[in-house]
């Protein structure tokens, strides 16, 4: 019996050592996650840029999106069996590794497909010419799209990708650029980050702190709440926000799929 209760004290030891290891470490954890959130009050707009170029056509990020060959869920193959209803020409930016591109391709669309990492480039012309697709990639910020006026029937854009953009003075004039590819009439599918709470809600505590720092050199005087590092440097929209950015673009907004991280936009 006392053998028993012996036993049983010391398995009982192990397990609260182990949850309050586990908690210890939680800790740890989230305090070394909380540096990187600084990059965002540190870095100016072409600083960002600079490190997201960077991880983004990381070798090891080529290759992940390398693999990806399917509709990453239901919304962004509705959308498209909807509004891509004609054999016209597409524009996808921000293509990657050609996941998008490649489909749509398959399907019969005439397909463009830019995007600014020469590796992800590199690999999606390798996939396509295996696949025998006669796709035509540029290696392209979008910033500086390299079109003439009025080319495009469609244009897309998925994964979040426009939050990848900062700030906002600049994702406007990705916007206007777009818009002035496009032919009229013509539609955009767009996919961005939403913050939590949807609508505008109040600063969170780091928000507060960094646009208090904006305000000081050598901090980024471009801050704007919703720019976060939270694992690749995003912009959390509130939809009120957002909404205005593509109305200011000149875009008419055809579908809000809020929930869904989609919109659909038409230049009229
Ligand atoms: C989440 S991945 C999406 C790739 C692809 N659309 C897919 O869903 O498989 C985001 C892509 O956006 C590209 N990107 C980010 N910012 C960009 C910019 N300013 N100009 C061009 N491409 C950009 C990255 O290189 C990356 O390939």
């Amino acid at each position: 019996m006392r053998w028993m209760s012996v036993r049983y004290f010391i398995g009982y030891g192990l397990v609260l050592l182990s949850r309050i290891s586990k908690a210890v470490l939680a800790k740890a954890f989230e305090a070394a996650a909380l540096a990187e959130k600084f990059s965002v009050i540190i870095w100016t707009a072409p600083e960002i840029d600079r490190y997201a170029k960077g991880d983004w056509d990381h070798r090891s990020t080529v290759q992940t999106y390398s693999q990806l060959d399917q509709w990453l869920d239901e919304t962004e193959k509705s959308l498209v069996e909807k509004y891509f209803t004609k054999r016209g020409e597409l524009l996808n930016v921000a293509c990657g590794a050609g996941r998008e591109a490649l489909l749509l391709a398959r399907q019969g669309l005439r397909v463009t497909a830019t995007d600014w990492g020469p590796g992800m480039i590199t690999e999606a012309q390798r996939r396509a010419r295996e696949a025998g697709l006669p796709i035509r990639f540029a290696v392209a910020d979008m910033f500086s799209l390299p079109y003439r006026e009025q080319t495009f029937d469609y244009l897309l854009l998925t994964n979040i990708s426009y939050s990848y953009l900062f700030p906002r003075w600049r994702r406007i004039r990705f916007l206007r650029q777009a818009h002035s590819v496009q032919k009229p009439g013509s539609i955009f599918i767009i996919s961005f980050a939403r913050a939590r709470g949807g609508s505008k809600a109040r600063l969170g505590l780091l928000e507060t702190l960094f646009m208090k720092l904006s305000r000081w050199p050598p901090f980024n005087r471009e801050y704007e709440p919703g720019d976060q590092f939270s694992g690749s440097l995003t912009h959390f929209f509130h939809s009120e926000d957002l909404a205005q950015e593509f109305q200011e673009a000149q875009f008419l907004i055809k579908d809000w799929l809020w929930d869904k991280g989609y919109a659909v936009l038409v230049k009229l």
